[in-house]
């Protein structure tokens, strides 16, 4: 992960000088928003906005807008995940989950002044940083969509719902919605920066990104089973815990290994349909990261 260090810099630097001042009223709801944000995740949504934006000449300055805003979504999304009547856990990052370092209504709090605050970002910070309104527009489009319920809520609604997950293809509907419709948003919004609006380009980067959100939701559900709690920073086994049954469950550790690998793969050949050999280093760097990581 060293190589994307500047861009980790970026967006904390960006979401520290824009998230509500912690000094400010509510305090303890301001302070458990930075709490929730400012707590050391890998920041892979604000990496795929960068290097697409980037890939595509976007400003650094102007994508640190939709890389603040995919990662106050996801961490808001983190948030409510984590309360009790959705998985419980009391373990986030290594720290203790919002609700615990705090309490239940302030997380569920937390979670609706992340979801307002992204979108006043996008749009104030958007204006400010002179990001043409069509981009902001289709910026705020993509990505109301992939959190409403036909995205990452109504993904969350599916993988609570324990009778919906019968095979293993439920589980991969569910994680396009609850964690690849965002994954797919933060690609796009990357390009939308750039002012890409090609649908024949737009579209195979929404391929890309299907394939990047099967292959770390599996991972993600692999990683439950095999790594520990220290490794993850979050409770290792919850799934099993709450009778969920995940990907590797249905079709073996083996086999889940395979699918990730093969998705993987396969992103990577639609990358290459669109970028070129020379300017694709980072895009190469960020599938290695992926492939390899252990939490
Ligand atoms: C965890 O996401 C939740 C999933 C969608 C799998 P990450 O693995 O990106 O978590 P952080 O942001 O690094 O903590
Ligand atoms: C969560 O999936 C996806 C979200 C939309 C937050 P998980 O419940 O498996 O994520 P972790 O394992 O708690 O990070
Ligand atoms: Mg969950
Ligand atoms: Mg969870
Ligand atoms: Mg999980």
């Amino acid at each position: 992960m060293t190589a994307f260090t500047s861009y980790q810099t970026r967006v904390e630097n960006a979401l520290t000088q824009w998230l509500p001042d912690e000094q400010s009223t509510p305090t303890t709801l301001h302070q458990a928003m930075h709490y929730a944000v400012l707590n050391g995740g890998k920041r892979l949504r604000p990496l795929l906005v960068y290097l697409t934006g980037e890939y595509f000449a976007a400003s650094l300055d102007q994508l640190d807008v939709a890389a603040s805003c995919v990662e106050m979504i996801h961490s808001y999304s983190l948030v409510h995940d984590d309360l009790p009547a959705m998985d419980d856990a009391a373990l986030r990052r290594g720290k203790p989950s919002c609700h615990k370092a705090f309490d239940e209504a302030t997380a569920i709090l937390v979670g609706d002044a992340l979801q307002a605050h992204t979108f006043y970002v996008l749009l104030d910070r958007g204006h400010q940083l002179n990001i043409a309104d069509r981009n902001l527009l289709a910026m705020a489009n993509e990505l109301t969509f992939a959190i409403s319920s036909y995205g990452m809520a109504g993904g969350q609604a599916l993988d609570m719902n324990l009778a919906h997950i019968q095979q293993a293809e439920d589980c991969l509907e569910i994680h396009r919605l609850k964690t690849g419709a965002l994954i797919k948003a933060s690609v796009l919004m990357g390009a939308y920066t750039a002012d890409i609006h090609d649908e024949n380009t737009l579209q195979k980067l929404r391929d890309f990104a299907d394939c990047l959100g099967l292959a770390f939701q599996i991972q993600d559900d692999i990683l439950d089973i095999t790594a520990s709690t220290e490794t993850l920073g979050k409770p290792s086994g919850i799934d099993a815990t709450h009778d969920k049954k995940t990907y590797p469950q249905f079709v073996g550790l083996d086999v889940a290994r395979q699918e990730v690998d093969a998705l993987y793969s396969k992103s990577d050949a639609i990358l290459k349909s669109i970028t070129s050999d020379g300017d694709r280093g980072a895009f190469d760097d960020l599938l290695s990261f992926l492939k390899t990581r252990t939490f």
